[in-house]
């Protein structure tokens, strides 16, 4: 009873504050010009007041005039807290800018990139992750990060799978929910902002900005349930997306950014464009901006990053833009910017919380996590810390590579290179040898450019004989050697997709010389995406997946010495060939099934001539230090049960993993697909029963009426290590 009344009287308090925020906004409404209005509803970069004063720059200016309602990427407590006293203080109805920014995987304590935080399958870090990154940017005046991002990206030529959890509609549902809570849920709440809506990774052949085409069940069934999550979870911000939708661009889709959106789902949010994506449908082919804004208006975009496309809009179109402009001030509402435009930025916090020490421990624990454990013949890995170490390769200075794809925030002086990390930690115990040993690229402009394009300190030419004999004879001296290579930071995001997937030229030459010398290699895979390491697989003895972030040194020197176990997992199918993507394991049978490395070519079934089908190194993924055993899974009712046994030497955690496949649907339905994990850390010898409960609702589906179903009949419940090594148990399920 008491409880009834506590929750009668919360109803009573939301629905009273509601109309608070209406009665307020409409009085506000009736006040504002149009000019007002479209100023709110536009939103332009920032950077160029840092060196100027707030109300000489041009958004300064606009933001006086009342004609700015939003800011982008500009960095610095003091700078915004400026910006925002003209907009408060200057402007004819003082209305507070919302200051945004790409806070994608941390602010100044930078984890590790997205697709390596998703590789340690570890939720409660991921929502921790995203809780820190919060913390330090309200402190430094970011109200809105434009993250999660939560595209389900097959393909591997597609640099933004760096910024994304990878190809699981499953894992991404659960990584999207964690880090809206993250961002919207800790003691320093922002604004999240869900992207890119929608379908944005299916871009055709991984070339970013590409073509998207696809059929609204393949939509319904994996592409959108990420972005539904993190709605469903309480992001406040939507950003829609570059890419056409059935020949649409999102932007102006109504189908997407209304009916599915808002009708469907129950969005009451706001949504953003993506950078000047109104004014890049003149591009696409589809006529002026300014008929282009009116499309972009009526179909739900209601702020236009960038393209200064919604300036122009008639007043024809009023109650669209007063519907607009009403969401956007309903989320300035929300987070509290009329009752304190100041509330974001606080100088003092800055100093208590940015790149503390606290966060910094945290990055590094879950840095550690991140990697991935592809091979360690021999249990080559751990090392230890003794003799002559060599750490070779062109990322092995490079301080700006560091903070990996995406990060606007970054004070690049704070971080350790590679080489200054290994020193320190070997200090007085081993000795370190460092090398360069190769260009990146063999193309040194496109070198130069993936840095400076990115306002980073580009990785300088070498001369490559020079560089090469150098690596050698410093591998030569060595016990053990350690190869830093890979992608530079910039070489997977945005803009960058690569047509092969491999080592770059000039890296894998120097992999492969210093490999003849026959010195121990351990391989250190830096990358955004899934890599094709199929030489590497067969003559490197120890390969690990890194990822970028602040603390990557330390926390590279944790696991390759030994203090920490590997515990991440691939989220990404990495390929054998290039040729094989968009690779994933989750695909659909064919009428004519092969299975993944069955080594006989055949004519006339779904394989290549010239590679075994699925990936090297599967979804699901990962090697410790310890060895899991598995015994037999058992069913009772709808729960899977499996013992799990740690029969190494020494305490780890292991990822077991839960995948179904219906036997037989309406429609053709994936060979598995992941239905749950557990993370679960055993000592040496220990055991532990996992049990993971299905339920209808992990049973169904959409069919082709894009209807939700759950029928009948047998499903093959698999657990097991990864979405490779499985057993099975026969579910045969009849609803209630
Ligand atoms: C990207 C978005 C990003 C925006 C603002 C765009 O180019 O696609 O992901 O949030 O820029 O920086």
């Amino acid at each position: 009873m008491k409880k009834l009344f506590v929750l009668a009287f919360l109803a009573i308090a939301a629905a009273a504050s509601a109309d608070t925020m209406d009665a307020f906004i409409d009085s506000l409404m009736a006040r504002m010009t149009l000019t007002e209005k479209l100023g709110q509803m536009t939103q332009l970069p920032a950077g160029t007041i840092q060196t100027g004063a707030p109300q000489e720059s041009e958004v300064g200016k606009l933001a006086k005039e009342g004609r700015l309602g939003s800011i982008l990427n500009l960095k610095g407590a003091e700078e915004i807290l400026a910006l925002q006293r003209v907009a408060v203080e200057q402007s004819r109805l003082g209305i507070p800018l919302l200051v945004g920014m790409d806070v994608i995987h941390g602010y100044e304590t930078l984890f590790p990139i997205p697709l390596g935080m998703a590789s340690t399958w570890d939720i409660a870090a991921i929502e921790e992750a995203a809780r820190i990154a919060a913390t330090e940017a309200t402190a430094g005046g970011i109200a809105w990060t434009f993250s999660p991002m939560v595209d389900i990206a097959l393909d591997a030529r597609w640099g933004r799978q760096a910024e994304g959890a990878g190809e699981d509609v499953f894992l991404g549902c659960q990584v999207a929910r964690a880090m809206v809570r993250g961002y919207e849920k800790g003691p320093h709440p922002m604004l999240s902002c869900v992207k890119h809506f929608a379908l944005y990774g299916a871009a055709e052949s991984g070339r970013d900005y590409n073509t998207v085409d696809m059929s609204r069940l393949r939509m319904y069934n994996q592409y959108l349930p990420p972005y539904r999550a993190a709605v469903e979870e309480g992001a406040g911000s939507v950003m829609s997306s570059f890419n056409i939708v059935d020949g649409i661009p999102a932007t102006a889709n109504k189908w997407l950014l209304t009916d599915v959106l808002r009708d469907e789902w129950g969005f009451k949010g706001m949504v953003v464009s993506d950078y000047s994506s109104i004014s890049e449908m003149t591009r696409h082919g589809l006529g002026s901006v300014r008929t282009n804004a009116v499309r972009a208006l009526v179909a739900g975009t209601d702020m236009d990053m960038a393209a200064k496309a919604f300036a122009q809009l008639p007043d024809s179109v009023m109650p669209y833009i007063d519907r607009a402009c009403r969401r956007i001030l309903e989320t300035k509402y929300r987070l509290g910017l009329f009752e304190n435009p100041y509330r974001f930025g606080d100088p003092k916090r800055v100093k208590k919380d940015v790149y503390s020490k606290k966060h910094r421990e945290a990055a590094r624990r879950i840095t550690a996590e991140s990697f991935v454990l592809l091979k360690n013949e021999g249990g080559l890995l751990p090392l230890q810390q003794k003799g002559t170490i060599a750490l070779i390769g062109p990322l092995v200075d490079s301080r700006s590579d560091v903070t990996g794809t995406w990060s606007f925030c970054q004070d690049v002086s704070k971080y350790e290179t590679l080489h200054e990390g290994f020193e320190r930690r070997l200090k007085g115990r081993a000795r370190l040898l460092c090398a360069h040993g190769c260009n990146v690229l063999d193309n040194l402009a496109t070198q130069r450019e993936v840095a400076s394009g990115h306002g980073l300190e580009p990785i300088p030419p070498v001369d490559s004989e020079s560089a090469l004999q150098e690596a050698l004879s410093t591998a030569r001296q060595a016990d053990v050697v350690i190869m830093a290579l890979g992608e530079t930071a910039w070489m997977s995001g945005e803009g960058a997709a690569r047509s092969d997937l491999s080592l770059p030229a000039p890296q894998k030459k120097l992999l492969h010389e210093v490999c003849a010398i026959g010195k121990p290699v351990v391989l250190l895979n830096f990358a955004g995406r899934a890599t094709e390491l199929s030489w590497e697989a067969a003559h490197v003895p120890a390969i690990m997946n890194v990822w970028y972030g602040s603390e990557v040194a330390d926390a590279l020197c944790d696991v390759l010495f030994g203090e920490v176990s590997p515990s991440g997992r691939l989220t990404v199918s990495m390929p054998k060939a290039t040729g094989q993507e968009p690779l994933y394991y989750s695909i659909l049978p064919t009428g004519r099934p092969m299975e993944d490395n069955d080594p006989r070519y055949q004519v006339f079934s779904t394989n290549y001539v010239d590679v075994t089908n699925g990936a090297l190194y599967p979804f699901g993924y990962g090697l410790t230090y310890s060895r899991f055993e598995y015994g037999k899974p058992v069913l009772e009712g709808m729960t899977v049960s499996v013992p799990v046994t740690n029969t190494g030497g020494r305490e780890a955690t292991e990822v077991v993993q839960l995948y179904i496949h219906d036997r037989v649907a309406t429609i053709s339905r994936p060979r598995k697909e992941l239905k749950g994990f557990e993370r679960i850390t055993l000592k040496a010898g220990e055991s532990r029963q996992v049990s993971f409960t299905v339920t209808p609702e992990l049973l169904g589906y959409y069919d082709s009426n894009l209807q939700w179903t759950v029928e009948p009949g047998e499903f093959d419940l698999m657990v097991g290590p990864d979405s490779r090594r499985l057993q099975s148990v026969t579910l045969n399920f009849q609803p209630q």
